[in-house]
């Protein structure tokens, strides 16, 4: 059985051919990223206008890589929701449109859920598991149990990716902040400074717009001693060095510039470590918090984020001590892509679950919708 998995809930034009569960057959993805990076952060209408611009092309390159002709796609499964709705909007009337002129069935899926389950293509669905989103807008806990999605605890305000993203921009690292921030950590001491823990009513709740405060009055008072890169004091001043390049670099190419003056200053290096040190602790102690009070033995992790060296490794450490096993997606599938939409899809389809033409763009789906 071939699926076609279309995601656009976002800033990528995705379509991914899945062949029965687990075969990829293709897994094409168009990213409006650079055309962002001079905003340092996602602007909506250039990312809804990017997915009407890319989506035929990035489907025909998906069935051409897959080696299949349309006719013989037997499932569509389309992101509905949450995520901007310009850009659902653009891969949910294409599915429409595809499933109407070719007959095909075809499946509305919830993004979210969607990550996690992209580490299903190599591993067997454990039957029961509690969930970790980490993602660029979303933090959550989650619990799997009776086949169902039910959400513990999310963040109350900033997203981890976006407290990563808001970090990097404060120090003027580019955008998206997150693998700058890892990098960088690396040759810092995650010592350097400490951080207050917030406290939120909900016990799996997060937090994390007091660290990106904390962040940035530290380096406010560090301004005034001028031990700051000159990278930073001109981003704060309004007039940024090297903008990147309007044209799409490669990926993991987008952020090379000014990795000299990035590297060299031990500050920005201690805090990055710093920082990454402190909200990955705090997720992963959520999460074992989470495991424990709902008796559950496995952990699957999912979102953009997921692809942080340290969360891996502390979360793989930390659970290991517990006898706790960690599903973390392949790095490819980490950030956002079609081959998990199309998994989900199939699963759903599967249990007898189909969309009608009635399905809308969901911005703010909830799990479990
Ligand atoms: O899941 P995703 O691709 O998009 C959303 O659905 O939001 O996640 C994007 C987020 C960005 O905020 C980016 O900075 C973050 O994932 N990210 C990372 C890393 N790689 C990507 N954050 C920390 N460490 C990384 N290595
Ligand atoms: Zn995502």
């Amino acid at each position: 059985m071939y699926t076609l998995g279309i995601e656009t809930s976002c800033d990528e034009t995705a379509c991914a051919v899945l062949k029965n569960d687990n075969q990829i057959l293709s897994n094409v993805i168009s990213s409006s990223l650079a055309k962002h990076q001079p905003f340092g952060g996602v602007v909506p209408e250039i990312a809804s206008r990017h997915c009407l611009e890319a989506i035929d092309h990035v489907y025909h390159r998906a069935l051409d890589e897959a080696g299949i002709e349309q006719k013989q796609i037997d499932l569509i499964a389309v992101t509905r929701g949450p995520g901007l709705i310009g850009s659902i909007f653009v891969g949910v009337s294409f599915a429409k449109a595809l499933s109407f002129s070719l007959g095909t069935p075809f499946v509305g899926v919830n993004h979210i859920e969607a990550h996690l389950e992209a580490n299903f293509i190599q591993n067997q669905k454990p039957n029961s598991f509690i969930g970790l989103i980490v993602s660029g807008g979303h933090t959550s806990i989650l619990r799997f149990k009776r086949n169902r999605y039910e959400l513990l605890g999310e963040t109350i305000d900033d997203a981890i990716g976006e407290a990563y993203d808001k970090v990097a921009k404060i120090l003027g690292l580019g955008y998206p902040g997150g693998p700058i921030i890892d990098r960088l950590a690396q040759k810092g001491n995650p010592k350097a400074f400490s951080f207050t823990k917030p406290k939120q009513d909900g016990k799996f709740d997060f937090s994390f717009s007091g660290i990106k405060t904390a962040a940035l009055n530290l380096c406010e008072k560090r301004e005034k001693k001028k031990f700051l890169p000159p990278l930073w004091r001109k981003v704060r001043t309004g007039v940024r060095l090297n903008p990147p390049p309007l044209s799409s670099p490669a990926r993991g190419e987008e952020n090379k510039f000014d990795d000299d003056i990035k590297y060299s200053n031990v500050f920005v290096r201690d805090l990055c470590a710093s920082f990454q040190e402190t909200v990955t602790g705090w997720i992963v102690e959520k999460t074992l918090l989470a495991c424990q009070a709902e008796k559950m033995k496995n952990i699957v992790v999912g979102g953009g984020v997921s692809a942080n060296s340290r969360l891996r490794s502390l979360l793989n450490q930390e659970a290991a001590i517990q006898g706790i096993k960690v599903f973390i997606p392949a790095f490819a599938l980490t950030t956002d892509n079609a081959v998990m939409i199309a998994r989900l899809g199939y699963s759903m389809y599967q249990k007898k679950k189909q969309s009608n033409y009635q399905m809308l763009a969901e911005p703010s789906l909830k799990i479990g919708e």
